[in-house]
């Protein structure tokens, strides 16, 4: 089969295309027939190893010591099964299922196999390939932050901070979803896209400080590797949260000792790959509430590009590796 691999990190060069044996599906898998995946901030990070600071080694552990372990990039995909192993109860030939294999990776190629008990789910019907791929990533991380660490409940008033990315393009909708309030930062060129995503108000990040407002937020999230409780601290409410989805070493020993008054606390760690949070978002998709903003789509053969757009300053949300059969 067709993948686009690499074998060293480096730049978007590394991606190259190579012919691989397909997988099969052993007792429990299932085999999917790949029509779409994504350029994610793990895939640039497992290919470019830029690692947040203070994180470089545990970065190599999970990537590769000196040379990547999964030269298969591709952390979600969207497709068609095609066979399932002996076992396989929830899956069968035909199905349209979407899947995040998170740093399993897997999606730069024709195939997968991906455990029916991993992060596989039924695509919500209306969605196409390209929109259903890119919902896991940003739609998970933002779910398990704002519902599982925080507690966002109807009428909070939510600050997303880097509302124009992948993960902050789902926190407004996951959001608005849960009945909040959405005040939404992006750069001067963003603005009318985070507007359209639902957000309540927009702000340029680059001509006006979100961190201005005293006891405005019940949620702070930040995608931007910017905030910390220092900074942050004050614009929430009392009981408020701060969300780290990404910060450096530093940014966390910041916030852990910073001094918090009045039940305001800072959660960063790891937002995991599950089926039923891939069920949920394809709910919200299908009731309308949640849609995957794509910018651009390339075609599988053209991985690298899609890495090198990826990495542009213009790129908004998603970009989709599109996969169609021959
Ligand atoms: N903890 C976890 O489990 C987890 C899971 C997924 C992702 N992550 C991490 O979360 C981060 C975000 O992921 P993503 O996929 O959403 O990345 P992304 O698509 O690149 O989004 C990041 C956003 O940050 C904004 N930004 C950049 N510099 C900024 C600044 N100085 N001030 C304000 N905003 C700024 C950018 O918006 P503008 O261009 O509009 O400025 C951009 O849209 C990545 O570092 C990723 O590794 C962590």
């Amino acid at each position: 089969m067709k993948a686009i691999a690499h074998s060293n990190y480096g730049t978007p060069d590394v991606l190259k295309p190579v012919d691989l044996p397909k997988p099969a599906a052993k007792p429990g898998e299932v085999l999917v027939r790949i029509r779409a995946t994504t350029v994610t901030a793990g895939d640039y990070r497992a290919r470019s190893l830029d690692i947040p600071p203070g994180f470089g080694l545990v970065g190599r552990l999970a990537f590769g010591l000196f040379r990547p372990r999964r030269q298969v990039l591709g952390a979600e995909f969207s497709g068609v099964v095609e066979a399932v192993g002996n076992d396989v109860t929830r899956f069968a030939p035909g199905d349209r299922v979407f899947a995040y294999p998170g740093a399993g990776f897997g999606g730069y190629a024709e195939y997968a196999v991906i455990a029916e008990t991993a992060a596989i789910a039924p695509m919500p019907a209306d969605l196409d390939f390209d929109e259903a791929a890119a919902i896991p990533f940003g739609g998970a991380t933002a779910l398990n932050f704002l519902r599982d660490k925080a507690g966002i409940k109807p009428g909070d008033h939510v600050l997303v901070i880097g509302a124009s990315g992948s993960v902050g393009s789902a926190a407004v909708q996951v959001s608005k979803a849960f009945g909040a309030h959405v005040t939404a930062t992006a750069s001067a060129g963003k603005l009318d896209m985070v507007g359209d995503l639902g957000a309540d108000q927009v702000i340029d990040h680059s001509r006006e400080n979100p961190a201005a407002a005293r006891d405005a937020y019940d949620i702070i999230l930040d995608t931007s590797g910017t905030a910390t409780y220092p900074k942050y601290g004050s614009s929430l409410k009392p009981g408020g949260r701060l969300l780290l989805v990404s910060a450096n070493l530093w940014q966390h020993i910041g916030t852990l000792f910073a001094r918090k008054r009045g039940g305001r606390k800072a959660s960063g760690g790891y937002a995991p790959e599950r089926a039923e949070d891939l069920r949920f978002l394809a709910d919200l998709a299908a009731r309308g509430q949640f849609m995957p903003y794509i910018d651009k789509r390339f075609a599988l053969a053209d991985a690298a590009q899609a890495h090198r757009y990826y990495e542009s300053p213009a790129r908004k949300g998603n970009v989709v590796i599109t996969n169609a059969p021959a």
